[in-house]
Formats: structure tokens, C-alpha cells, sequence
């Protein structure tokens, strides 16, 4: 198993009023990705963030910004978060008519791209388009708020989708990360982590826990987090 793991705090659960420090905060705290969740209020039912703000919070930190496109239709916001800095973008296929030309646009904007499967989605949307990417995402929440408790048939997906990517990864040679979507804290991280999972978002786990204008805040969660992950 794959024991370089990545933790992306989703800012969703972020102090908006104060996003950029929270940003600099939380990777100084040894976090990997920028999280950045958008949603459009007709894919899910929450409005969130756009590429204004991507491109707002970009000159702020050198670290991945991982953008979770939870909008329908995809394809015409695509370049616009490319512009504005995103270095991934991933999307459900549920938000495009035609999956294989939206992971061509994407790659063709210039970022890695991947496909977010909500808990009932099934991963056969993957069978076909392995070629085109880079990070598979398993919603382990329904998608649309922060906060919410993780669904533990997750954890046979993702050994599901760990078979198939390292499947695909020896016979490419490429790789592609499997990150997981809510609900993730603590206590949890370490099976989620077993099951196969490599990339870890967490929003009200890590955000929930700083209360104060403390720099370091976030120390405390992010350490259990990867004490935890170092347990696997
Ligand atoms: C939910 C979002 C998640 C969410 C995770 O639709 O995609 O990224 O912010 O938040 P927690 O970690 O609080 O479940
Ligand atoms: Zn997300």
C-alpha cells in the first residue's frame, strides 16, 4: 500500500471573513492540498465559491488547490478555475453529458483531473477513461454540506477502487490518487486509511478545532491525523 498520504482541508468549514489566513494557517500546520468545494445550488443544494475566489486565494500559498466541482453543467466553468489556478479539478459524472470530452477539457486547461463518485454512484463510470485520470474521489457524505457523518459502506468502495486503480497503475505505470470525501476525522482516518484511501479531505475536523487567532491551531488535529495514518 501507498504510504505517502495527503491531507486537503475542504475550506468549506473555513472562516470565510478571514479565508486567506485560515489558508495559510492550515498548510503551514503540514496539511497538503487547498480543498476548495464549489457548488451551484442545482447539482447540490448549497452555493458556495467560484473562480473568483480561486484566483483571490492562488498568490497565498504553493500548495495543490484541489477543486471539487459540485456544479451541472461542468464544462463551461472548466478553464475559467484553470485560469484561475487550480491544479486539480474533479467533477461528478453525474454533472456532465459527456464525461470523456469534460476530463479532456480539463487536461487540455493544463490540470490533473478526476471523477467524485457519491455513495451510491457506481465505479464502472471509471472502466473507460482511466487514461484521462489522475485522482478518483469516493464521497463518503452526500455531497452539498459540510459536517456530516461518514458513511461506512464507503470503506468497501474504496478497496473497490484501490484494486482497480492499482490494476491500472501497473499496467501504466502512472499514477492516479485515490482521495476520499467526508465525515473524515481522527478516529476514522486510520481504517479509512486501510481500506485503501491515500488523499484525505477533512473540513469541520480540522477547521472545527482552532477557535482563536492561534497561527498554530491547527497543529493539534493535523498531528493526530497523521499519527493516525501513521498507525496503517
Ligand atoms: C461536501 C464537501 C466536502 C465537505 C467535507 O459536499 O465536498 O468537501 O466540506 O466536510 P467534512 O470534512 O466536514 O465532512
Ligand atoms: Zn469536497
Amino acid at each position: 500500500m501507498e504510504k505517502n498520504f495527503r491531507i486537503a482541508p475542504s475550506i468549506l468549514s473555513a472562516n470565510f471573513a478571514k479565508l486567506g489566513q485560515e489558508i495559510v494557517d492550515v498548510i503551514s500546520s503540514g496539511t497538503d492540498f487547498v480543498h476548495f468545494d464549489v457548488m451551484d445550488n442545482h447539482y447540490v443544494p448549497n452555493l458556495t465559491i467560484g473562480p473568483l475566489v480561486c484566483e483571490a486565494i492562488r498568490p497565498l500559498t504553493k500548495a495543490t488547490i484541489d477543486v471539487h466541482l459540485m456544479v451541472k453543467p461542468v464544462d463551461r466553468i472548466i478553464p475559467d478555475f484553470a485560469k484561475a489556478g487550480a491544479d486539480i479539478i474533479t467533477f461528478h459524472p453525474e454533472g456532465s453529458d459527456h464525461i470523456d470530452r469534460s476530463l479532456s477539457l480539463v487536461r487540455d486547461s493544463g490540470c490533473k483531473s478526476g471523477l467524485v463518485f457519491n455513495p451510491a454512484t457506481p465505479l464502472e463510470y471509471l472502466d473507460h477513461v482511466m487514461d484521462k485520470i489522475d485522482m478518483v474521489l469516493l464521497m463518503s457524505v452526500n455531497p452539498g454540506f459540510g459536517g456530516q457523518k461518514f458513511i461506512p459502506e464507503t470503506l468497501n468502495k474504496l478497496s473497490q477502487a484501490r484494486k482497480k486503480i492499482d490494476t491500472y497503475m501497473e499496467k501504466s505505470g502512472r499514477q492516479i490518487w485515490l482521495e476520499v470525501d467526508g465525515g473524515v476525522n481522527p478516529n476514522n482516518i486510520e481504517e479509512i486509511a486501510k481500506a485503501g484511501a491515500d488523499t484525505f479531505v477533512a473540513g469541520s475536523a480540522i477547521f472545527g478545532s482552532g477557535k482563536d487567532s492561534d497561527p498554530n491551531r491547527y497543529d493539534t488535529v493535523v498531528k493526530s491525523l497523521r499519527d493516525a495514518l501513521a498507525q496503517v
